[in-house]
Formats: C-alpha cells, sequence, structure tokens
C-alpha cells in the first residue's frame, strides 16, 4: 500500500499493456475492467461477490448519486465506500454523459448544464465545479473531469465545439479539483472519430496535466469497426506512463480490441444488466437463458467457469428461475457475467506480461461460436 495515486507499466505486447496502479485503498491490476455500481451498489451483487469475482475497483455515478440519496447525505454517513461496503478503490463518472442521457428539460451552457431530475423532476445544476464537489463529498478515489460528450454521428463542427468546451471545462475541473493527495483526477479526450481533434483535445489535456486519460465519446452508435479505427490512433495520443482508460466500453470482443490497441481500464453495464435480461456470456459465445431448449440441459452454462452459477447450478435451473423471475436469478447471472469479464481480463494480464497476447487474442476469437448456443 502506498499513500499516493501512482501507475505503474510492468509488460508490453504490441500495443497491449500491463501494470498495476497504485492507490490508498488498493492496487488496481490493467487492463482493468470496473463494474458499473450506479446507485451505490452493483445491482443483484453483494461487494464481497464482486470483490470474488476479480474486480479491483467499481465506478459510480455522480449524476444518480446527487439526485438519490445526495452527496451531502453519504459524506455525512463516511462517504460511498463506506455507505455500501467496498473499501477498495471507486471511480466516478462526472455526471455530464448521464444528464444527455436520462434527465429532461437540458439547458447546457459554458457555465454548466442545467437540467430535471429523471426521478422526481427536480430542477439541478451541474457544472465543472459542482461535480468535482459532488465527488469530492462521495470520497471517489478516480474523479472524472466535467465534460460533454455528443452522439454519434456528429457533425464536424459541432464536434470541435463541444471538444473546445469540454477542455475548458477541463481546466476549471483540474483548477476546482484542487491538489488532493491519494484522489486522482483523469481527463477526457474527445473530438468524435476525427483524428486531428483528438489530437488538439488530448495535447490541451497534457498542457492541463492529469493522473490518467479517459478516451471519450466513443460507444456512442459509431460501431465497433468505427471505434477500432479511432482506438488505431486515440491512445497514441495520449501519455504512456499513465492509465488510458476508455469510458463505456463493452462487449468482449470490444473489450479484447480495445486493449489490444492499448488501453488500460473501461467500465460497462453490459455484464450485470444483460445478466438480469437473461443474455450470457461465455467462453463459446452469447447464451439466452430464457431460451426454452435450456428446460432440460443438466450442463453447466459454461464447463470452464469458476464461478456459483456454472460450479453449483445446471443450465435447467437457470432457465427455471429466470422464467419464474426469482431473485436469485440475477444474483447468478449477473455472477456469471461479471466473472466472465475479469476472467478475460485476467487472461489479457497473463498473456501480455508473457508476451503471448496475439495467441491468447486467436484462442479468445476461436472458442467463440456465432450466435446463440
Ligand atoms: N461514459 C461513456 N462515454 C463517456 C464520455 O465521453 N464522457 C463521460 N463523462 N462519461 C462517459
Ligand atoms: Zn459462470
Amino acid at each position: 500500500m502506498t499513500n499516493t495515486f501512482s501507475f505503474d507499466l510492468q509488460n508490453t505486447d504490441g500495443k497491449a499493456r500491463t501494470g498495476v496502479i497504485h492507490t490508498p485503498r488498493g492496487d488496481i491490476r490493467t487492463p482493468a475492467f470496473m463494474p458499473v455500481g450506479t446507485a451505490a451498489t452493483v445491482k443483484a451483487m453483494m461487494p464481497e461477490s464482486v470483490r470474488e469475482t476479480g474486480a479491483d475497483i467499481l465506478l459510480g455515478n455522480t449524476y444518480h448519486l446527487m439526485l438519490r440519496p445526495g452527496a451531502e447525505r453519504i459524506a455525512n454517513l463516511g462517504g460511498l465506500h463506506r455507505f455500501m461496503n467496498w473499501d477498495r478503490p471507486i471511480l466516478t463518472d462526472s455526471g455530464g454523459f448521464q444528464v444527455m442521457s436520462l434527465s429532461e428539460l437540458r439547458k447546457l451552457t459554458e457555465k454548466g448544464v442545467t437540467f430535471r431530475s429523471h426521478i422526481d423532476g427536480s430542477k439541478h445544476f451541474l457544472s465543472p465545479e459542482t461535480s468535482m464537489e459532488i465527488q469530492r463529498l462521495l470520497g471517489s478515489d478516480i474523479v472524472m473531469c466535467f465534460d460533454e460528450c455528443p452522439a454519434l454521428p456528429a457533425d464536424r463542427t459541432r464536434l470541435e465545439e463541444s471538444m473546445r468546451m469540454s477542455m475548458r471545462w477541463a481546466e476549471r475541473s483540474r483548477e476546482a479539483f484542487g491538489d488532493r493527495p491519494g484522489h486522482a483526477l483523469f481527463g477526457i479526450q474527445q473530438g468524435g472519430l476525427e483524428e486531428d481533434l483528438r489530437a488538439e483535445s488530448a495535447e490541451a489535456l497534457q498542457n492541463i496535466g492529469f493522473d490518467g486519460y479517459a478516451v471519450g465519446g466513443l460507444a456512442v452508435g459509431e460501431g465497433q469497426q468505427a471505434m477500432f479505427d479511432c482506438l488505431d490512433f486515440a491512445p497514441d495520443q495520449l501519455p504512456v506512463d499513465k492509465p488510458r482508460y476508455l469510458m463505456g466500453v463493452g462487449k468482449p470482443d470490444d473489450i479484447v480490441g480495445a486493449v489490444k490497441r492499448g488501453i488500460d481500464m473501461m467500465d460497462c453495464v453490459l455484464p450485470s444488466r444483460s445478466g438480469r435480461t437473461g443474455q450470457l456470456f461465455t467462453r463459446q459465445g452469447v447464451v439466452n437463458i430464457k431460451n426454452a431448449r435450456h428446460a432440460d440441459d443438466p450442463r453447466p452454462l459454461d464447463e470452464a467457469c469458476r464461478c456459483p452459477a456454472c460450479r453449483n447450478y445446471s443450465r435447467a435451473y437457470l432457465h427455471h428461475v429466470f422464467r419464474a423471475q426469482e431473485m436469485i436469478s440475477g444474483m447468478l447471472l449477473t455472477w456469471h457475467n461479471l466473472t466472465y469479464f475479469q476472467d478475460i481480463m485476467q487472461g489479457m494480464r497473463d498473456a501480455i506480461a508473457a508476451g503471448t497476447f496475439a495467441e491468447w487474442e486467436a484462442a479468445f476469437h476461436a472458442g467463440r461460436a456465432q450466435g446463440d448456443i
């Protein structure tokens, strides 16, 4: 344990990297996948179980927590870690992205964004300054800059103006964050799919100076190939010696493709959300457990998986509890998906360290069937 935040890059294999982010709340092995705990819980999972899947860090959301139960309340109760019983690192997103996708009646200006809560219609304001204050009250270990993320496709002028405003907001975020030893502030690169705008954004962020750098504005409707094309240059524009975080990604093959291109951290609701809707990711491909052909199947979901859903239950049981809408269904299916995602990360970390990432990637793709199995 150290009392400061630092990143040790340990091995590279092609553009893929493995390392450790040291924080006062524990180490984060990279490449890292962060389960999403939006409302101070990874839905359907006890924190101890999330840890057993192999997670070193969770993601929380400024937007949701400021609306319910409120950042001041969480601060008065000892901070988000104590509140949700997770003592390891937490990264919080800054709110702007969630305002744009969830809230109503938004008004965006240079100052910030005024919006109405999707929960009760109450009026709120978020800006670089208020977002930094809320993330401080939550006790977040990795704080994200307040940014704007335009949906794609967007025309170049819109992308350029939005990116430049996000860079001015990054400067205000840095100023408002101040000096907080042991806590990190990450900048967020924007610029859509345009290489020169991404380069301008990366330079603006490096001139301000951050503890880590996120690639934002992807996985917003552009498709996997366009995202990979952008990731062929975007991570290279960011510092080698700082963590690089791809926000909101993704499916297993998106994650593998991102790590191959130099990404160190990712988050996505996919394993937890699709667990609750019966979509399972396995070594052989995607399984829809609600499908009738699992009703009499005594086999485990994934023979090679170490999770309780696979070790202790049949596909027939998982099918039954899903159809019957029993609470254990969301628990077991989420547990499986999160375990599989973490096992992919461990597989990549080991392969990068051994210099066998290409072979690992080939085996990963070969194992996955086309469509439902
Ligand atoms: N989550 C997914 N993409 C983004 C982004 O561009 N910015 C922020 N703040 N969060 C995100
Ligand atoms: Zn499993």
